[in-house]
């Protein structure tokens, strides 16, 4: 099981794709990254690399650890609950066909949850900010409220929308190392990019919550 979901469907092997392992020693320094992190909203039309990608998920919330239920992440979580869902909606990632990939986090692998370039709707969606189109790769986190509240109760908003910053930040800081711009995009239409998502709009149980445009700044 992934976060409570069921795993792939293993009739659709084409759905699933393995991720080559991410470094998880040395790499760029931090102290750069933090210096040099800025939004950016200018895109060159280049493909990300697939390790590159696998780097940036892993950095964003990937396993460090496997104590607990759920095992530990590089970003911490109230309670370990880890509410937030990754998907990179990829539109030029090298040997990634176009569409919206679910990260699972326990294979660190992406599953195939709608083919197709969804970048443009994107854009649209969240209010015409083109640059959304033009990135090669558009991480999307949505909110799982439940696994919070099921411990936490009214409490658990709050707590996952902080965990939501914190591995969107590891994700802005990490690409800023390998030399790749970010932008956090919270103004969008929930409606709209739900529906891109392939989310139903009136079902709260996954909501989106934010949208970070990865690639090289122009
Ligand atoms: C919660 C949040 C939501 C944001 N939403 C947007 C957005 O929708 N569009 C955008 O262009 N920038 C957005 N930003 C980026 C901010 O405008 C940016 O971080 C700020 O201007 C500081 O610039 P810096 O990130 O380069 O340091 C958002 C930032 C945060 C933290």
């Amino acid at each position: 099981m992934t976060n409570g979901r069921p795993p792939a469907d293993p009739a659709r092997p084409d759905r699933r794709v393995e991720l080559p392992p991410a470094r998880t020693s040395d790499g760029p320094g931090l102290w750069e990254a933090l210096r040099t992190r800025r939004s950016v909203r200018k895109y060159l039309r280049l493909s990300l690399g697939l390790q590159d990608l696998s780097q940036l998920l892993w950095a964003a919330q990937g396993l460090t650890s496997s104590r607990g239920p759920r095992g530990l992440r590089t970003a911490p979580s109230a309670g370990a609950c880890y509410p937030i869902d990754t998907y990179v909606a990829v539109g030029e990632v090298a040997d990634l066909e176009p569409g919206l990939w679910r990260y699972e986090v326990d294979g660190h692998g992406l599953e195939l949850t709608r083919p197709g370039d969804l970048r443009a709707d994107l854009a649209r969606a969240a209010l015409g900010q083109t640059f959304l189109a033009i990135c090669p790769a558009v991480f999307c986190f949505t909110l799982v409220l439940e696994r919070t509240a099921a411990r936490y109760g009214e409490r658990a908003f709050r707590y996952a929308c902080l965990d939501c910053g914190h591995l969107a930040q590891n994700l802005a800081l990490a690409a800023a190392g390998l030399g790749y711009g970010t932008c956090m995009v919270g103004a969008f239409d929930d409606t709209a990019v739900a529906e891109v998502l392939g989310l139903d709009p009136t079902d709260p149980r996954e909501v989106p919550l934010y949208l970070v445009p990865v690639g090289r700044p122009a």
